[in-house]
C-alpha cells in the first residue's frame, strides 16, 4: 500500500504578469472565478481528496491569501448581527482548522521547480500533491481525488492530464503515452513546452501532480530551462528514469486561468452553472446579439 498523501502544495509566488494591471498590487490566485478566488478552488479541492496540510509558497504582495485563510472577526460579527447566517455558515466551511496551513517564501520567482523546492522542508520525505491554482476544473469528483484514487492503487507519480488542441500544446508540458487505460496508463516522457511537429501527443500536464520527495533532490541542482525559468518537467523528467509515472485522464475538464480567455470562460461557465445566476445571465447574453 503506498505511502499516504497528507500534505498538498500551492505554489502562489508568480509575478501573474499576463493578468497586468490587476496583478500589479493583488496576488493572480485572488482573482475570482464568479464569486471564488482561483486558490479557494485549489485549496477545495485539495480538502475533498483528503489532504490534511496546505503549503503555500508566496512572495511579495501575497500577504493578502494568508488573511484569506484567516478568520475576520469583525466581518463575522456584522454577518451574525445582520442576521446572514447562510454567508457566516459558508466562510466558515471554507476555512481550514487552526494548524492545517503553512507559509514559506519564494524570494524570486525563479520559476515553478524552483517554487517547489522552496516547499521542502515543510513537505519532508513524504510523497506530496501539488496544485497549480491558475488551473480551475470543473470535475465531479474533482480531478486531485480522482488521482489519489489511482494512487492508492499504483503509488508512485501521478500527474493529471487532459487533450489539447495540437496547436495549443507549444503553451504546455506534454506527455509521452505509454501503455495503459486511460484512468491509469504510464507516462514515458515528457516535454514542457514543445514545438508542435515535435509534441510526443496532445496530453498535456494541467497542473495537477502527486509526487515522491525524491523530487527535491533534482530540483535541487537548479538547472535553468524552457524560458531561463527553473522547470518542475525538467526534473521530472529525470525521476522519470528511476521512478513510475502514471498519467491519469481525469473525468472533467480545466479553465487556464492564467490566460484571459480561460479565465473569461471559466467566469461563464461557473455562473452559468449557479442557480442564483444562471437565468439572468443567460438573459443578459442573449442580448448581446452576438451576431455569428
Ligand atoms: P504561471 O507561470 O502560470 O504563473 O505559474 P505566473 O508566472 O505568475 O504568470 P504569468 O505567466 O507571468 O502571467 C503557475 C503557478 O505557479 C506559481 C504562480 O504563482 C502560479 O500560481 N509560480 C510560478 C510560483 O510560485 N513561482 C514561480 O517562480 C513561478
Amino acid at each position: 500500500m503506498p505511502k499516504r498523501v497528507r500534505t498538498a502544495v500551492f505554489p502562489v509566488a508568480g509575478l501573474g504578469t499576463r493578468f497586468l494591471p490587476a496583478t500589479k498590487a493583488m496576488p493572480k490566485e485572488m482573482l475570482t472565478v464568479v464569486d471564488r478566488p482561483l486558490i479557494q478552488y485549489a485549496v477545495d479541492e485539495a480538502r475533498e481528496a483528503g489532504i490534511e496540510h496546505l503549503v503555500f509558497v508566496t512572495g511579495r504582495n501575497k500577504g493578502v491569501i494568508e488573511d484569506h485563510f484567516d478568520r475576520q472577526y469583525e466581518l463575522e460579527h456584522t454577518l451574525e448581527v445582520r442576521g446572514k447566517t447562510q454567508a457566516l455558515a459558508e466562510l466558515q466551511m471554507d476555512l481550514p482548522s487552526a494548524g492545517q496551513t503553512s507559509f514559506t517564501r519564494q524570494q524570486e520567482p525563479l520559476g515553478l521547480g524552483h517554487a517547489v523546492w522552496c516547499a521542502r522542508e515543510l513537505v519532508g520525505a513524504h510523497p506530496f500533491a501539488l496544485l497549480l491554482p491558475d488551473m480551475v476544473f470543473k470535475a465531479k469528483p474533482g480531478v486531485l481525488k480522482q488521482m489519489m484514487d489511482a494512487y492508492e492503487e499504483i503509488g508512485g507519480n501521478v500527474i493529471g492530464v487532459e487533450e489539447v488542441h495540437p496547436a495549443e500544446v507549444s503553451s504546455y508540458g506534454i506527455v509521452a503515452r505509454g501503455e495503459g487505460p486511460d484512468p491509469g496508463f504510464r507516462i514515458t516522457g515528457m516535454v514542457e513546452k514543445p514545438d508542435p511537429e515535435d509534441a510526443p501527443s496532445n496530453l498535456f500536464i494541467s497542473g495537477r501532480y502527486i509526487l515522491q520527495p525524491e523530487i527535491f533532490a533534482l530540483l535541487s541542482e537548479q538547472t535553468k530551462g524552457a524560458g531561463g525559468e527553473i522547470q518542475l518537467t525538467d526534473a521530472m523528467q529525470i525521476l522519470i528514469r528511476t521512478q513510475t509515472f502514471t498519467g491519469v485522464k481525469y473525468e472533467g475538464r480545466v479553465f487556464d486561468c492564467g490566460s484571459k480567455i480561460g479565465f473569461l470562460t471559466a467566469n461563464v461557465v461557473f455562473a452559468l452553472d449557479r442557480p442564483d445566476l444562471a437565468a439572468d445571465l443567460k438573459r443578459e447574453l442573449r442580448a448581446l446579439d452576438l451576431g455569428d
